[in-house]
């Protein structure tokens, strides 16, 4: 692995600012907020990616809430998805008859979200909502519903706030497009 000065070198621009994102959080807290008024929903947290913006949007939340995480395979060192899914780290809790709030970082194909949902569902949960700061939804493979969103973004690769290539740049602040010469030096 080469050394990196600087992380910033491998970003080709910033796609949202710090600033974009702490408004985004917030409109998406208060959603939540009012939208489970009187319900103590289960906040459960995708790892890896999904850490920075789930404790972010959790201290934006002023109800009684319990939080989860499972850990799901996902594209390794490629940017493709395989569009196989399996789960690395399982909950802890049982969340039947539970009111859920799946939080992502990003949806891409919708492949990983949908079997989630599923599971979730004969598990017995009784309503899974999804929260995902961003959306690529020209790559959508599946139907799938998102309830709450940050921002809709092109098909680019972006890593950032969570968001990772090869698990570097989750640290960043802000989101960027990353430089397609990282990800071509190692395909
Ligand atoms: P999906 O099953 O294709 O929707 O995959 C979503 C997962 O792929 C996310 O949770 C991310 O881990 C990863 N992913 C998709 N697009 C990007 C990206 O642009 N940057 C970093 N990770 C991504
Ligand atoms: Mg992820």
């Amino acid at each position: 692995m080469n050394n990196r000065q600087n992380l910033m070198e491998d970003i080709d621009h910033i796609l949202i600012s710090k600033e974009e994102i702490e408004q985004a959080v917030k409109r998406i807290g208060e959603k939540i907020n009012a939208d489970y008024h009187g319900k103590e929903p289960v906040f459960i947290c995708i790892l890896k990616g999904a850490s920075v913006f789930f404790t972010d949007l959790i201290r934006q939340v002023q109800l009684p809430i319990a939080i989860d995480f499972m850990a799901i395979s996902s594209y390794g060192k490629s940017t493709k998805t395989s569009g196989v899914v399996r789960i690395l780290k399982d909950l802890d809790h049982d969340i039947q008859g539970k009111d859920v709030i799946v939080v992502e970082d990003i949806v891409d194909s919708g492949l990983t979200l949908t079997y989630i949902k599923k599971t979730l569902t004969q598990r017995g949960a009784s309503s899974i909502r999804i929260a995902t700061l961003l959306d690529k939804p020209e790559r959508r493979q599946t139907e799938l519903s998102v309830d709450y969103k940050g921002f809709v973004i092109p098909n680019e690769f972006v890593v950032g706030y969570g968001l990772d290539y090869n698990e570097l740049y989750r640290n960043l602040p802000e989101i960027g497009v990353l430089k397609p010469r990282i990800y071509n030096d190692i395909q």
